[in-house]
């Protein structure tokens, strides 16, 4: 009997509206066009006037369509973030509420920029274990609440979105074949973000120095590189495949370079490799999520492909997801949601964040 696997039946993103461009950065921080490009491939990401909920509602409806589904055939919602607007209830149970997937369990997962590989293999797990049948899987971000708008060292890498898939148990041979989770916190030291949690006091006043971003971003890409290629390795060794067998790699988008030499040392030429990385910047549980729709779209996707998803991230964390597409490549019907409009211009929506840390660099004390 073929054994019953997870298998992507459909799809969706959604980016907010608004433009943060190499143009606008070059006007807050020491940077330039020429240096973002050439370091990490960005030209441009987005910058959210609404809250995660509201980038994974969108995104999801426009899977579900894409699905043929309504939201009570859904039976598992897991929402990959970093940046929940609070953390109880979970951000994916505000999302069952508003979607009315009342058949659905609903959890927020956290493994940073390797969410989506990490849901995908919890889904896909349960799945084949027979706990659910059909998993709305969501990677949302705004990851513009973590940075700090004067430090050139991170704030230009990182965008906002959302990227939907759903998963359902088919035993016609397509489905996750594999997957490989990993993580090391120690260190994890090279990326900390204070911001959001319980630490400190409650009367504690928010302070620019110690409220922000902690990032050593040579230290992370180089345990990038190396995690990546060995989750890839483990993950196709597990499913008996090579990198020859794989079509599609649809990798976590945090920098060219990190995806280029990533597939250098595998040997994946990068014609078989999808990248929005300009379009979006890193959008971290959001990112792979992201790139496979606009893979679908622009119809690289084909029935029966080996797909490949590998990710890196804060945690540290690392994971893969290997599969065999089924038959659906193009969406059975579209959704007309969307966000609301907004007439604020990337300076408007990051104005309380620039004067929050403007005191902290006045002060002299750059990171
Ligand atoms: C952050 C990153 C783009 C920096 O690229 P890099 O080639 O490693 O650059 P370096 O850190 O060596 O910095 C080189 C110089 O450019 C400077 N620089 C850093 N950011 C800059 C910017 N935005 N514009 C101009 N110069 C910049 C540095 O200050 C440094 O100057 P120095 O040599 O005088 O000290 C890269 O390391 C990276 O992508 N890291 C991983 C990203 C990550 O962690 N993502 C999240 C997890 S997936």
């Amino acid at each position: 009997m073929t054994k019953t696997r997870a298998t992507i039946i459909g799809w969706g993103k959604c980016v907010p509206p608004v433009k943060l461009t190499n143009a606008d950065l070059e006007q807050m921080v020491d940077t330039s066009d020429q240096w973002i490009v050439e370091r990490t491939g960005m030209h441009e990401r987005r910058i959210s006037h609404v809250e995660v909920t509201d980038l994974a509602e969108v995104a999801a409806k426009r899977a579900l369509a894409s699905a043929g589904l309504e939201p009570t055939d859904i039976d598992l919602l897991v929402l990959a973030t970093v940046t929940p607007e609070i953390t109880l209830p979970s951000n994916a149970c505000f999302l069952q509420e508003r979607l009315g997937a009342v058949n659905a369990a609903a959890f927020d997962l956290n493994a940073a920029c390797s969410g989506f590989v990490y849901s995908t293999a919890v889904a896909s797990s349960m799945i084949e274990a027979g706990i659910a049948q059909r998993a709305l899987v969501i990677g949302a971000e705004k990851l513009h609440f973590l940075m700090d708008y004067h430090d050139r060292n991170h704030c230009i890498l990182f965008g906002d979105g959302a990227g939907a898939a759903i998963y359902e148990g088919r035993a016609d041979g397509s489905g996750v074949l594999a997957n490989d989770l990993g993580a090391d916190g120690k260190a994890g030291q090279a990326m900390v973000s204070p911001v959001l949690g319980t630490r400190g006091q409650l009367d504690r006043p928010r302070d620019p120095a110690s409220d922000r971003l902690h990032f050593e971003g040579k230290t992370v890409f180089k345990h990038a590189v190396r995690g990546m290629e060995g989750s890839v390795r483990r993950t196709l060794d597990e499913a008996g495949l090579s990198v020859d067998d794989v079509d599609l790699v649809v990798p976590h988008q945090a920098n060219f370079r990190i995806i280029e030499a990533t597939c250098n040392r595998l040997g994946v030429p990068m014609e078989k490799v999808v990248l929005n990385i300009a379009d979006h910047g890193n959008t971290s549980a959001a990112s792979i999520p992201m790139a496979l729709n606009d893979a679908l779209t622009d119809g690289r996707v084909r029935p029966g492909a080996t797909v490949l998803f590998t990710a890196f991230g804060g945690g540290l964390t690392w994971g893969s997801n290997v599969m065999v597409w089924g038959d659906r490549i193009e969406p059975v019907a579209t959704s007309d949601a969307d966000l609301p409009p907004t007439d604020k211009t990337v300076f408007d929506l990051l104005e309380t964040n620039r004067a929050f840390f403007a005191p902290f660099h006045k002060a002299g004390s750059d990171s």
